[in-house]
């Protein structure tokens, strides 16, 4: 674990670690939660709190591990997709599905309220690797399933899964990705 001092050095390099070098252990409980106290530290129009975290970890997994086999089962998910959903929660000391929770009746628009929640997991994102953990956001069925939405963290109609965040320890760096252009993204108005 290489703890960051120099944070626009960490922003200059910061990536995600894939989950698949992702290992044991990871942070204690007071380590997460110093972790996610800074994380929750997010923009947040009108103070609404629109989001919580689950945290998924040890002997719980496998109660995890019983709604992705029967759910995955009963809406057609490739076994082998399944497996390597098993594989990375095993592997993976402590797994963070973060809930977005609008609030429907508030004069704040929905998709502010969900933009919040995308700070909220860039946050938490960003405090595990600057601390020197690994971690990476990633979604697919278990998230854009509503009913396994449900049946794992009780999401009422409104909310959604919107990310599991994996965090580990780490020894192997993925290679860096092509980062995107300032020269592309950046036009002036004129
Ligand atoms: C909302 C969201 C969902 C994602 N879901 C997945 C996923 O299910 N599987 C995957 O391989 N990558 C997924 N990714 C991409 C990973 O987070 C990827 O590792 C990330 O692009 C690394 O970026 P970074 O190195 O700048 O942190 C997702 C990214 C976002 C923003």
């Amino acid at each position: 674990m290489n703890q960051i001092k120099d944070i626009s050095a960490f922003f200059s390099s910061r990536r995600s670690i894939s989950v698949k070098n992702l290992n044991y252990p990871g942070p204690n409980h007071n380590q997460t939660m110093a972790i996610l106290k800074n994380a929750l530290r997010v923009p947040d129009h009108g103070k609404l709190e629109p989001w919580r975290i689950v945290l998924i970890s040890g002997d719980h997994k496998k109660n995890f591990i019983s709604i992705i086999e029967k759910r995955g089962k009963e809406i057609d998910i490739d076994p082998l997709k399944i497996e390597k959903n098993k594989a990375n929660l095993l592997g993976t000391p402590i797994i963070l599905a973060v809930i977005c929770s609008p609030s429907i009746s508030s004069k704040i628009p929905k998709i502010e309220q969900i933009l919040s929640c995308g700070a909220l997991c860039m946050n938490i994102l960003n405090n595990f690797l600057v601390k020197g953990w690994g971690a990476n956001w990633l979604t697919g069925w278990m998230a854009n399933d509503k009913k396994f939405g449900e049946l794992a963290f009780n999401n009422t109609k409104n909310e959604f899964v919107a990310g599991y965040i994996y965090v580990g320890s780490y020894e192997v760096i993925n290679p860096d990705r092509p980062r995107p252009s300032l020269d592309e993204k950046i036009s002036y108005f004129k």
